[in-house]
Parts: C-alpha cells; sequence; structure tokens
C-alpha cells in the first residue's frame, strides 16, 4: 500500500499530487503558469523563476487535500526529464529535500512514462499492454508497450509535435497560448472539409509523423487571405487544420494496431484532451473492433498524478534515485526492439 507525493515541474505547469498504489488520486494539484501567455509561448526563465515561486504551496495543499501528513509517505517521485533544464531541477531539488528529510526514496521518473502511466490512474484494473500514442507539446510517438518498463518505438515526429503544431497555428491566428484547448472550441463549430491542407507524404512502410507542412500551409493560407482569420472564416480554417493533424494519428496507431496485432489501443499526452481527436479514435475503434483507452482528461495535460503513479512502479522494482540524481533536458526513454 504505497503513499506517493508526485512532483512534475518539466515544462509550465507546477504540478503536485498524493496517489496510493499507483491508481487511487488522493489529491492532484496543478497550477499552469501564466506568465508567459502575453509572449504567445513558453518562455524557460519565466517558468523556472513561477516554480520556485509555488512549489512549496502546491506540494503543502497536495498534502493537505490528500489529508497525508509528509511523514506518511513512503516515496518522492519526481519527473528528471525530458523537459526544460531550469525548470525540472526546482522540481528535483525540492523532492530530493524532502525525501532526504523524511528519509524515504526519491524515484526518478521519465516524463512520457509518467504520461503512459496516465492511462493507469483512468483504467486501474487494466494490463498494462497496448500499441500506446503519446501526443503532447513536445512528443508525438507511436510506442508498443509490452508490460511496464517494456517498451518499443514504433514512430515518432520528424519534425514538430502534434501539440506544437496547435500553438504555432494558434499563434498565426494571434490565439492565445497554449493553442490546443482554444482551437478545440473554436474548431468545433468549423467545417473540417472547408480546407484541405496537406498531409504529410512520407514513405508508405514508416509509423513516422511530420507535422510541418500543414504548418506552413495554414502560414502561406493567412498571408494569402488575412480574412481567414477573422471571425467568419476562422472556425473552418481551425477545423480543417485540426483535420489533418488528428487523421494521420489515427490512421498511423490503425496501421500500428496491424502491424503488432494488438488489439489495444492507448492514447495519452495534452493533445489526447482534443474532442474532435477522441472522436476520431472512438470511430476508429469501433469499426475495427479495437479495445480503445483514452486517458482521461485531467490526466492527458501534464499533472503530478501520472508522475507519482510511475514513480510507484520504479518504487516496486526497487529503482530509486542516486543522491546525484540529476536531470535532463533531452532525457531518452529506453527502447527496446
Ligand atoms: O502533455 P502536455 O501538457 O505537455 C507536454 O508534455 O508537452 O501537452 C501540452 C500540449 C500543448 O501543446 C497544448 O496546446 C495541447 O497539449 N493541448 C491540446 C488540447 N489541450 C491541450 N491540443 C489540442 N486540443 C486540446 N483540447
Ligand atoms: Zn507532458
Amino acid at each position: 500500500m504505497a503513499l506517493i507525493l508526485g512532483v512534475e515541474t518539466s515544462c509550465d505547469e507546477t504540478a503536485a499530487a498524493v496517489v496510493r498504489d499507483g491508481r487511487r488520486v488522493l489529491s492532484n494539484i496543478v497550477l499552469s503558469q501564466d506568465v508567459h501567455r502575453v509572449y504567445g509561448g513558453v518562455v524557460p526563465e519565466l517558468a523556472s523563476r513561477e516554480h520556485i515561486r509555488t512549489i512549496v504551496p502546491i506540494l503543502r495543499r497536495a498534502l493537505a487535500e490528500a489529508k497525508v501528513e509528509p511523514r506518511d509517505l513512503d516515496a518522492v517521485a519526481v519527473t528528471v526529464g525530458p523537459g526544460l533544464i531550469g525548470a525540472l531541477v526546482v522540481g528535483l531539488s525540492v523532492a530530493r529535500a524532502l525525501a532526504w528529510a523524511l528519509r524515504v526514496p526519491l524515484l526518478p521518473v521519465h516524463h512520457l512514462e509518467a504520461h503512459l502511466f496516465g492511462l493507469r490512474l483512468g483504467f486501474p484494473d487494466e494490463a498494462f499492454r497496448f500499441v500506446a500514442l503519446i501526443v503532447s507539446g513536445g512528443h508525438t510517438e507511436l510506442i508498443h508497450v509490452r508490460s511496464e518498463g517494456d517498451y518499443a518505438l514504433l514512430g515518432r515526429t520528424r519534425d514538430d509535435a502534434a501539440g506544437e503544431a496547435f500553438d504555432k497555428v494558434a499563434k498565426m491566428a494571434s490565439l492565445p497560448y497554449p493553442g490546443g484547448p482554444v482551437i478545440d472550441r473554436l474548431a468545433a463549430r468549423g467545417n473540417p472539409a472547408r480546407h484541405a491542407f496537406p498531409r504529410a507524404r512520407l514513405e508508405p512502410e514508416t509509423l513516422d509523423f511530420s507535422f510541418s507542412g500543414v504548418k506552413t500551409a495554414i502560414r502561406y493560407a493567412l498571408r494569402d487571405d488575412p480574412s481567414l482569420a477573422g471571425e467568419e472564416k476562422l472556425p473552418d480554417l481551425l477545423a480543417s487544420f485540426q483535420e489533418a493533424v488528428v487523421e494521420p494519428l489515427v490512421e498511423n496507431a490503425k496501421r500500428a494496431l496491424e502491424r503488432t496485432g494488438e488489439t489495444r489501443l492507448a492514447v495519452c499526452g495534452g493533445v489526447a484532451a482534443n474532442s474532435r481527436l477522441r472522436a476520431a479514435f472512438e470511430k476508429m475503434a469501433r469499426e475495427t473492433g479495437a479495445a480503445l483507452f483514452l486517458a482521461p482528461i485531467e490526466f492527458c495535460t501534464d499533472n503530478a498524478a501520472m508522475v507519482a503513479s510511475a514513480g510507484e512502479e520504479a518504487f516496486r522494482r526497487g529503482i530509486t534515485a542516486p543522491p546525484d540524481q540529476s536531470a535532463g533536458a533531452d532525457l531518452p526513454l529506453p527502447f527496446k526492439d
């Protein structure tokens, strides 16, 4: 019955959560930093400063909401990468100090693996085996998850991450950061067939993605006809863009199921909160008979409950951080063949 505190500061969310047994969320506090809004994107130095300012109150609140005293904790889990290095270091320093003071293990967590464990929070009794699509602001990866810690890479983006494309297109249309939720909302009343934006043409056998083409197409469309960003036409533009992102995600996931022979498909990461994406995956699952696991919305975007859940797996395996544990901006997820 491990009681674990999770800490997440890899980008612009300051988050702490208390999770029992890697499955039962007792508290899940997420503060999305507001300071970046006026810049239309995350400013790393500002992110670090905001984490420093808010991490301790957020930790206190996570413990208070969970009705847990620090001494009740069995371990502290923290994201050690990938992410913004200055931001990661804040969470790591605080988590390490707390673990040391409490004399409990510090559990190092990879941010992508944490996104996968967001699925465990939504589906606590399901086997950890599926083709998983992680779609976030920094990543777009198709992974064959064979069990906890046993991952094979099937495909990834060759340029922009899907969420990055949402954020950049939002910026082009003078919409606030982060772009995903705003585009989701505006696109809902647009016609996705209004514009035929290009889908990347990659080699037929690959499960990789490319989203820079559609982003550039939007840039030119807006340059040639600025009225497309007007109130009347914008929903069509955004719905057509969204379709050009969602379609290859669904298509490659379907091919990944065929290639691996799996019948279980999971989708997680910030962009998995997208309503059109969720509907498109549900349709594909109905058509193919695949069992679909969509991460619950609250565990799609960055949060610390998923970090605590991933940490619990490390805890059970006895994987703990050495005293000189460092953070890695580009920390790779160890893939097997
Ligand atoms: O997982 P996440 O919180 O952070 C990373 O690890 O990157 O993902 C953030 C990304 C942002 O690009 C944001 O625009 C996107 O997820 N996002 C969405 C939606 N909600 C968040 N994209 C499309 N539709 C949404 N509803
Ligand atoms: Zn993330």
